[in-house]
Parts: structure tokens; C-alpha cells; sequence
């Protein structure tokens, strides 16, 4: 099994081009579903889960040609498609549950395997089942599997999701785009890779309103079109490699990004007085004297982001005086903190809260990753720790950061991967 081994305690400098957003990627691929118009998708992040959906989609029948050197997907369906989507593809990656929608909704029926399980929290998928119920689905869970079925196709309604969920909003949208009459989705999320899905929709002839900000009508098909699409940045990506600068008493420039979607994001890392310059489409970033302890809570877009709390922590544990994080979340997304406790940070864990005493001094050691972001988080300590930090189970950093060792590396940091 690969692992990571990082020399901590060097200065990093230099720029890092960040990639395209993984988790605007995974929805826009599985819509490709919906039409048999050649598509074109760039800026692809070369990832283990991107990878994986464009396994799925070429085993049920898509023509997938990826051309990872220009980052380019193009996909065309020739003929039609199966409607089975199996175990293994789904049980490394849940996002896999996205073709469900889409087959649903254009051939009335579809076998997909339930998500396989996951270290942050339960993630059930019944706001998805539910709003696919409510459109007219039969919907049996058998042998692991969701066993789907519309005779007639599916109908446009109000679904109103419960609470604000990411892949339901991105799954039932994409479902409505071939539904009978027009459907109106209430309290969806807002996240910009939900924004760049509706773009890419659009784009390829579905008619959608954006109504309100958390509201959207999916009012039919104009004409299919062959469509190319730019995935936007990703954010996290971005977030990560500001936090790095920030650690590493570091001046780096990050390119290939808008900083006025990750506004959240940047205005709170300058809260801890991070230096932060931005740009139309690059951000320069250095290290603060003194980092400034702060108290935060994740929430929903346009709110802090989940994605980003394993590595602000790391940040805590540098800052002057004690920090707060509130996981809104996810119900067990804190599984890194035992590992940086071993490397000699304080923080205190009750229920949803962490408390993180500010100041330590982090030494490498070995360590487990434990899921995407827990990963790249110890990645961040290593980088400040002293001596060396090894990784274990790195496929997990894998699914969602390109050649991350590659962009460390060129700015100076002591980092490779043993095989
Ligand atoms: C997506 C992101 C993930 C991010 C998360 C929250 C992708 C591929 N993944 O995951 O990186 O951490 O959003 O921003 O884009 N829930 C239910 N029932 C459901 C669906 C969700 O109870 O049917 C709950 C979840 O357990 C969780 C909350 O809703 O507590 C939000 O989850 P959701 O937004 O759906 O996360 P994902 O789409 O799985």
C-alpha cells in the first residue's frame, strides 16, 4: 500500500495551478447520461473518483474517451444504455449514486448498488429516494441494490428537500430535466459546483430558472445540443494550498482560481490574519507574524465548508490562543484529530465540538488517513511538523487530489511517495 513520506519544517514558495473541482466533475458526467449529443468536458481533475465515474459510465455503455494529458472527457451515447450500475464501482465512491437520476429518468427504470459505507457519518440517500418517490418512482431496496422503476417516466412537482444536501439537489435536478411538466425544487443547496451543473444542463438545452437562492424550476427540454464545458476550480483544492502557505511561513501564488467563489473561505482565513492578495483569477499568499485564533462553525454554501475543516484546523493549532470548530455536517468528521494529537497538538472533542488549543509544536510520526479530507489535513501537519511524517492508506488523498506530492514538491517541500 502507498504511502506518503514528508520531511516537515521548510519554508515553501513558489506557485501552484489548482485543479478542476472533483465534486463539480462527478454530477456533470453523470448528466451526460441524459443526452446522446457529443459532449466535451475539460478541465478534468486527473483523480481516483473521476476515474471511477468514467468507469461506470463506460460499463453501462458510454462511449468515454479521456484524454488525461489535455484533462478532456469526451462522451458520446450512441446507443442505449444499461441501467445497471454495480457494487464495486459505487462501494469506493458514493457520488456514484448520480446515475441514478439521469437512468431513472430517460429509460424509467434502474438498478443502482446502494453507496458502499463511509468513515465520516452515516450519509443515508433517502432525501434522493424520497423527491424520486414523489416523481411518480416505485423505489425497492433488495440485496444492497436500489431497484428503480417509472413506467411512464417520472413527473414535475415540488420537491422540497428536508435539509440542505449537495448530491439530492444535484441527482433530483438532473432527474427533472427529463420529467413530464416542470418541477420545482425548494431548499436546494447552493454550492458553485450545484451552479456549474446547472450551467453544463443548460448548455446542453434543458431549460432550467434559478428562482430563488435555494430555489430552482426545471422547466423541459428545448433541443439537445453538442455541447463543451469548463469545469470550474476547486475551491477545497485552493482552500488547502492557501492553508499550506499559511503553516509554512511561505509565499505562494495560486493560479486558476476565482476568488470571488471562495470569498467565505478567504475572508475567514484573513480573520486569522492570513495574508491574503486576491486577483481576477490568482490569489498571492503569505504567512502572518502571528496567527489568530478564531471560532467557526461549517455550514452549508455560502457558509464555511465541511471539506475545509480538517485543514483549518491544522491552522488552529499554530494560532494564538484556543479555537472553536462546530461540525454542522457530517456526524463524525473529527476521526483526524486522534492523529494529530499524536503528533503533539492539543484538542478536546465534545459531540459536535472541537476545541483546539493554539501554540503546539507538532512532530512527525506515522499516521493513518482515515478519509479524503482527513488526509490531506495530515498532509498540512507534516508539512510544520518536526522530523518525519509518514502516511498510511494515501488512496484515499488519492480520489480527490492530483498529484499532490507534484504541486508540494515544486514549491520546496520534502515530500515523496513509497511504494
Ligand atoms: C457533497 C460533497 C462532499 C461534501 C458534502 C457537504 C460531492 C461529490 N461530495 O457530499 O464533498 O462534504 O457535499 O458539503 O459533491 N443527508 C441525508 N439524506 C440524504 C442526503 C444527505 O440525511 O438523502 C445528510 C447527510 O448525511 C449530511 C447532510 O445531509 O449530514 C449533507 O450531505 P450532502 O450535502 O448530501 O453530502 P453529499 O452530497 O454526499
Amino acid at each position: 500500500m502507498q504511502k506518503l513520506e514528508i520531511r516537515g519544517g521548510r519554508k515553501i514558495s513558489g506557485t501552484i495551478a489548482i485543479s478542476g473541482s472533483k465534486n463539480a466533475t462527478l454530477p456533470i458526467l453523470a448528466s451526460t447520461i441524459l443526452t446522446n449529443k457529443k459532449v466535451t468536458i475539460k478541465n478534468i481533475p486527473i483523480v481516483r473518483d473521476v476515474e471511477t465515474m468514467a468507469t461506470l459510465l463506460k460499463t453501462i455503455g458510454s462511449s468515454v474517451k479521456f484524454n488525461k494529458r489535455k484533462k478532456k472527457i469526451e462522451i458520446i451515447n450512441n446507443n442505449a444504455l444499461k441501467t445497471f450500475a454495480p457494487y464495486n464501482l459505487l462501494k469506493t465512491m458514493r457520488a456514484g449514486v448520480l446515475v441514478l437520476g439521469p437512468l431513472l429518468a430517460k429509460y424509467g427504470a434502474a438498478k443502482v448498488s446502494l453507496p458502499g459505507g463511509c468513515s465520516i457519518g452515516s450519509r443515508p440517500i433517502n432525501f434522493h429516494l424520497n423527491a424520486f418517490k414523489k416523481m411518480g418512482a416505485n423505489i425497492k431496496v433488495k440485496n444492497g441494490y436500489i431497484i428503480a422503476s417509472a413506467k411512464k417516466g417520472l413527473k414535475g412537482c415540488l420537491i422540497r428537500f428536508p435539509k440542505i444536501s449537495v448530491g439530492a439537489t444535484e441527482n433530483v435536478l438532473i432527474a427533472s430535466c427529463f420529467s413530464r411538466g416542470i418541477t420545482k425544487l425548494r431548499n436546494c443547496a447552493s454550492e458553485p459546483e450545484v451552479g456549474d451543473l446547472i450551467n453544463f444542463l443548460k448548455k446542453l438545452g434543458f431549460k432550467i430558472d434559478q428562482v430563488g437562492k435555494r430555489s430552482i424550476d426545471v422547466l423541459g427540454l428545448d433541443k439537445l445540443k453538442p455541447t463543451v464545458h469548463k469545469v470550474i476550480f476547486d475551491r477545497i483544492e485552493a482552500g488547502t494550498y492557501i492553508i499550506a502557505a499559511a503553516l509554512t511561513n511561505g509565499r505562494i501564488k495560486i493560479t486558476n482560481v476565482d476568488p470571488k467563489i471562495m470569498f467565505t473561505e478567504i475572508s475567514l482565513l484573513k480573520k486569522m490574519k492570513v495574508k491574503i492578495i486576491e486577483k481576477k483569477n490568482h490569489l498571492i499568499v503569505k504567512c502572518p507574524k502571528k496567527i489568530k485564533s478564531i471560532n467557526i462553525g461549517t455550514k452549508p454554501y455560502p457558509g464555511f465548508p465541511t471539506d475545509l475543516q480538517a485543514q483549518v484546523m491544522v491552522l488552529m493549532t499554530k494560532a494564538s490562543g484556543i479555537s472553536t470548530i462546530k461540525e454542522n455536517i457530517f456526524e463524525n468528521r473529527f476521526m483526524h484529530v486522534s492523529e494529530l494529537r499524536r503528533m503533539g497538538a492539543h484538542i478536546e472533542v465534545l459531540g459536535k465540538k472541537a476545541k483546539i488549543y493554539g501554540g503546539s509544536k507538532l512532530y512527525g510520526a506515522e499516521l493513518m488517513a482515515t478519509d479524503l479530507r482527513a488526509s490531506v489535513c495530515l498532509v498540512l501537519a507534516g508539512l510544520v511538523a518536526k522530523e518525519k511524517t509518514v502516511i498510511n492508506r494515501i488512496y484515499h488523498l488519492d480520489r480527490g487530489y492530483e498529484r499532490i506530492e507534484k504541486k508540494l514538491s515544486n514549491c520546496g517541500v520534502k515530500i515523496k511517495r513509497l511504494k
